[in-house]
């Protein structure tokens, strides 16, 4: 029998439609599935549904756009107020003054943008040499071919052909190998690319003082720092954005997922002042853009969610979360359930100590969305989720790693 016509994102293209777990509802931090059966999201989907599901607050917000216009374009001559609005209310929490907010619709779309930008920079400042984005192995950017380049995760680069040339990449916390290839390679690099927290490559916490580091390479050697906070951003650190909860300044930014919750596509980048300066030299067109840049409908939402955000104070919450999740691991640990883990405000992981792929099946079988990443199972929820969920999460966890 031919295989079913939907080809599914990371996963095994001989896997059958119906092994797939059908989700069909959601409300707060639960998610149902087509049999019936609740789960607690511990991974707030796919590390974005900081408010959680079924907020009719969105619908509401949506559907009033809808009732407006659906869609329509900001490429010169047009704008919306959505669009615009989303920009400043960006600009306003970015860890950037004065910045300026550009729009896309995935977190790939912003990564291929802000390497545009950064290349873009130098070559208007006349600096046509600079080409080169330093990565970090551990480093997840999106699935474009900026993305896919720019990646940390070998095997996600792995198949394609030819990616994008000039990336070089560092050993991931090793902040003498960065300066190596600052001093190697200076005067080429464009700019340094990392996650404040790397998150698809497990949960990676910057070592102390690495970012600061990563801040002074990029001063001392005319390079861009940027950061993104495809994950990090809207509150799961603890702050708006990660570059605030590690105190370093970007020069350009990514942000995607938690901007909209989920509720619809949504990305974009923040240029700080210095770089729009650049950019605001000249009145060349700035040729690039996708056509649902500043879509009203899922600018409408992104508006909805950051007030949401900002309203309940779920940036602090987020840190409310990180205790309660600490406070249970360091009763597994101290039980020899788990071995080590890590994170800041509600992102962690914490290490089993053998393949997590395993575990987050039967995790899913008793009712809790993870993530299995190598030997540690990641958590990333909805920054609503109750202390009673957080306490069932940990219960469900020892409980299963108690039971191996
Ligand atoms: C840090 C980071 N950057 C970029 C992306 C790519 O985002 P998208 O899948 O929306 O293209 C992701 C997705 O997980 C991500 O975690």
């Amino acid at each position: 029998m031919a295989a079913h016509p939907f080809l599914h994102p990371f996963a095994s293209p001989t896997q059958p439609e119906s092994d797939f777990v059908d989700i069909v509802g959601g409300s707060g931090a639960i998610v149902t599935d087509a049999n019936g059966n609740d789960y607690i999201d511990a991974l707030g989907s796919l590390w974005y549904c900081q408010i959680g599901h079924g907020r009719v607050e969105m619908r509401d917000a949506i559907v009033a756009q809808l009732d407006r216009i659906a869609g329509y374009n900001v490429f010169d001559p047009f704008t919306n107020g959505p669009a615009a609005r989303l920009a400043e209310m960006i600009a306003d929490v970015a860890p950037m003054p004065d910045g300026r907010v550009f729009l896309a619709s995935s977190g790939s779309e912003a990564i291929d943008t802000v390497l545009k930008l950064a290349r873009l920079t130098h070559q208007r400042r006349g600096d046509h040499d600079r080409q080169i984005i330093v990565r970090r192995t551990g480093g997840y950017h999106g699935t474009n071919f900026g993305g896919t380049s720019a990646q940390g995760i070998a095997p996600n680069r792995e198949g394609w052909g030819d990616l994008v040339p000039h990336f070089i990449e560092v050993p991931s916390d090793d902040v003498e190998a960065l300066a190596t290839v600052f001093a190697e390679h200076g005067p080429r690099i464009a700019a340094f690319l990392t996650e404040p927290v790397q998150g698809a490559g497990g949960v990676l916490m910057p070592p102390d003082g690495y970012l600061a580091s990563a801040r002074r390479l990029c001063d001392q050697h005319g390079a861009l720092l940027i950061l993104d906070e495809v994950i990090c951003g809207f509150g799961r650190t603890g702050n708006w954005f990660g570059a605030q909860t590690f105190d370093v300044a970007p020069d350009l930014i990514t942000f995607a997922k938690g901007v909209t919750s989920g509720y619809l596509p949504l990305s974009g980048v923040v240029a700080a002042r210095s770089v729009c300066d650049t950019l605001e030299s000249s009145d060349e067109m700035l040729r690039t853009g996708y056509t649902y840049s500043g879509h009203p409908t899922c600018a409408a939402a992104a508006i909805r969610n950051i007030e949401l955000i900002r309203d309940e104070g779920l940036c602090a919450r987020a840190e409310h979360i990180g205790n309660e999740f600490v406070a249970g691991f360091e009763a597994m640990q101290s039980d020899g359930v788990i071995g080590s883990f890590r994170g800041v405000g509600a992102i962690w992981a914490i290490d089993v100590g053998h393949d997590a792929l395993s575990l987050r099946s039967r995790l899913l079988d008793r009712g809790v969305v993870v993530r299995g990443i190598g030997t540690a199972i990641a958590l990333c929820p909805p920054l609503v989720i109750t202390d009673e969920q957080i306490a069932s999460v940990i219960d469900t966890i020892t409980d299963v790693l108690a039971s191996r």
